[in-house]
């Protein structure tokens, strides 16, 4: 049975938290850390409803506290971006595995520092990319690989999300402590998945605006992202958390010699859609829901902690992510395309 806490119960901690009451067999959140103790306790609280039964979970609002526990072998770490190094890091020296939630960290200095630390105490650091874990993201890798729809010629993806200003009231809207604004705390996702199912991408160009000051004055809100793949291939990202009323479900589209697949990661009755060369198109999974990728993501951590299942979700994966989001700010800034 792995012994975890969840550090920061804030607007993620309850997919978290619905994904480990799954894994009760495996798993128990014994403690809930947040600087604000009616959010660890409401976190609990939720825990308990989730499991349907009463727990033993401690309540902390020191995260120095938790780290001294013996009875914890690893951390959750559902944080505001400027903390995940130094958080992370304090977790490794202190012998704990770590969850870390994306970003892995706003600068490469920082991820590589986290990524020595977990060598270092030879902890498992995971990088918590709901994405790369996503059934949906998963089988249209799958299907690339297999090359059911021949050579990839490109790839398309949207992300049109109406951000609530509620979420953006802190740190979000402060670019040193988020940093950045959208690209770094939502395309990062969409990046992820463009990787895992196209490869790996060695030039960007990107421009970005602003329409919604009130997520951060001093922060993006839209971006254009254009991207080279390694493989030859090119693709694009148009990310927006100031798009009214489409839902912020991954829509990307995968165009190939002998096909499409179109994949709308959270939407009900077209999840991935399978456009071969000369037939009729096929429903390859319907009915997803965006708690799956958070299942998945404490399922594949639990499955690499207690059955050595090899890590997929890897730190230097999560570092790729952050150099890619960097890059896009430095053509954003200079007008120039950045190789990567
Ligand atoms: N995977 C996803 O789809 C997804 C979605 C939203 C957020 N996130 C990520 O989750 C992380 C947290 O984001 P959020 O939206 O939950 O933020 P949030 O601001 O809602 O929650 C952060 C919590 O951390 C607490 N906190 C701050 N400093 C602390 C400290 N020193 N010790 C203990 N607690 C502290 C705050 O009180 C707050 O409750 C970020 O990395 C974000 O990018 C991921």
């Amino acid at each position: 049975m792995l012994r975890v806490a969840l550090v920061g119960c804030g607007v993620i901690a309850p997919q978290h938290i619905t994904a480990f009451a799954k894994q009760q067999e495996r798993a128990s959140l014994v403690a809930f850390c947040d600087l604000d103790r009616e959010k660890a306790e409401h976190a609990r609280l939720l825990y308990e409803q989730r499991l349907g039964r009463a727990s033993q979970s401690r309540i902390f609002t020191s995260y120095n506290e938790v780290l001294e526990e013996d009875t914890i072998d690893a951390v959750d770490l559902c944080l505001p971006h400027h903390l995940h190094a130094e958080y992370a890091i304090a977790a490794a020296r202190a012998g704990k595995h770590i969850l870390c939630e994306k970003p892995l960290a706003n600068t490469l200095e920082d991820c590589d520092r986290m990524i020595a630390a977990a060598k270092e105490a030879n902890v498992v650091l995971f990088h918590g990319e709901n994405m790369r874990l996503d059934p949906v993201v998963n089988r249209a890798a799958e299907i690339v690989r297999e090359g059911r729809i021949g050579t990839i010629t490109g790839l398309q993806q949207t992300y049109a999300h109406w951000q609530p200003e509620a979420m953006n009231r802190g740190w979000r809207a402060r670019p040193e402590e988020a940093g950045g604004g959208q690209l770094m705390d939502a395309a990062i996702h969409h990046v992820d998945i463009l990787r895992h199912i196209g490869g790996e991408i060695v030039q960007v160009q990107a421009m970005t605006t602003q329409h919604r000051p009130e997520l951060g004055p001093q922060s993006e809100d839209t971006g254009v992202l254009n991207f080279r793949f390694q493989r030859g291939h090119l693709g694009q990202l148009f990310a927006g958390h100031a798009t009214r009323n489409r839902g912020g479900s991954p829509l990307l589209t995968v165009f190939g010699t002998e096909g499409s697949l179109t994949l709308e990661a959270f939407w009900p009755r077209r999840g991935l859609v399978w456009f071969p060369a000369n037939n009729e198109p096929q429903v390859l999974i319907e009915n997803h829901h965006w708690q799956e990728s958070f299942d998945a993501e404490v399922a594949h951590f639990l499955d690499v902690l207690l059955e050595g299942v090899p890590l997929r979700a890897t730190p230097e994966e999560g570092r790729r992510n952050v150099q890619i989001i960097l890059a896009a700010y430095e053509s954003a800034r200079t007008g120039q395309l950045v190789e990567v």
